[in-house]
């Protein structure tokens, strides 16, 4: 399952007191070691834009001690360096990927973050768009395509779900990943709407690592998972405790105790990047 969706996340826990942690070397003043859940207060929520608050706190105030997903957005804009650090390891299962129609002219990527999914699509389309709608990521997104062969294919532009800057009929395929979910803040009726709306006929909507597969499934969405174990390759064992500390608290101390730099996504508790959701429209 995918972020961001507080029933998916270990992060549905309880605050807990951060003093005595790693403090790490990812955080801000004041948050180093902290866990997602106790990093940010309600001041930070002005770092949103107009069009991000509407969405993200649509009753005009939010606590992200009590909101998760809050603290994952706010996370994507104050310390978009730290996010970027996860999603690099957590890695997609290779033939979900793989899985993706080949040989499709133009690609559209909906809640792209960093380009964990991005990247890979270089190699699948001529002409891909990445929509984004934080500015901090779409930053990384920009340096990362830059130092790529053939990133100049992609291009990065701000939007949701439920208001895509692209006309009926423009892709082949459509694919958001780790982003979708079926909050109207997040996508909903009216953001799988808008990426049905934007496929071109015969082409493919594809949800990868979905939350709520039944809701899905009650939209004419077809499920495919692949086996096999997967782990999380953290770039050492202090960097493992580190992330954990944050993303994993629960995880964070069995983490610890295997020192390791390779960790099985089930000791972390959270279901790996092995799915993903997909409707082909009629042609
Ligand atoms: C967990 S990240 C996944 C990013 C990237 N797809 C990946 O797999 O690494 C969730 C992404 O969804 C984006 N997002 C959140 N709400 C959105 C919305 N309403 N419309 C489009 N994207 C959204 C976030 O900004 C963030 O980049």
């Amino acid at each position: 399952m995918a972020r961001p969706d507080a029933s998916a996340r270990e992060g549905a826990e309880t605050p807990q007191d951060p003093a005595g942690e790693d403090p790490g070397t990812s955080g801000a003043p004041g948050r180093a070691g902290r866990e997602l859940r106790s990093r940010y207060t309600a001041a930070d929520l002005g770092v949103f834009t107009g069009d991000e608050a509407r969405r993200f706190v649509p009753r005009g105030a939010g606590d992200p001690h009590h909101d998760v997903v809050l603290a994952w957005e706010l996370l994507y804009r104050i310390e978009p360096e730290l996010y970027d650090r996860l999603a690099s390891v957590e890695r997609l299962h290779r033939d979900v990927v793989g899985w993706l129609p080949h040989g499709v002219d133009t690609i559209a990527e909906v809640g792209a973050g960093t380009g964990r999914l991005t990247m890979e699509l270089i190699e699948r389309g001529e002409n891909i768009v990445a929509i984004e709608p934080a500015q901090p990521l779409r930053r990384i997104l920009r340096r990362k395509l830059a130092a790529a062969d053939h990133g100049d294919r992609v291009r990065v532009a701000a939007g949701f779900f439920d208001e895509l800057p692209l006309p009926d009929d423009f892709a082949g395929l459509v694919v958001a990943c780790s982003a979708f979910t079926p909050a109207p803040g997040h996508g909903g009726e009216a953001g799988l709407a808008e990426m049905e709306r934007v496929c071109a006929p015969g082409g493919c909507v594809a949800l990868i690592w979905p939350n709520h597969v039944d809701w899905l499934a009650a939209r004419g969405y077809r499920y495919v998972s692949f086996p096999g174990p997967m782990s999380v390759e953290f770039a050492s064992g202090q960097e493992a405790a580190e992330l954990a500390g944050i993303f994993f608290p629960r995880a964070a101390a069995e983490v610890r105790r295997r020192g390791s730099r390779t960790v099985p996504f089930e000791v972390l508790g959270i279901n790996p990047p092995r799915d993903l959701a997909f409707k082909v429209l009629a042609g």
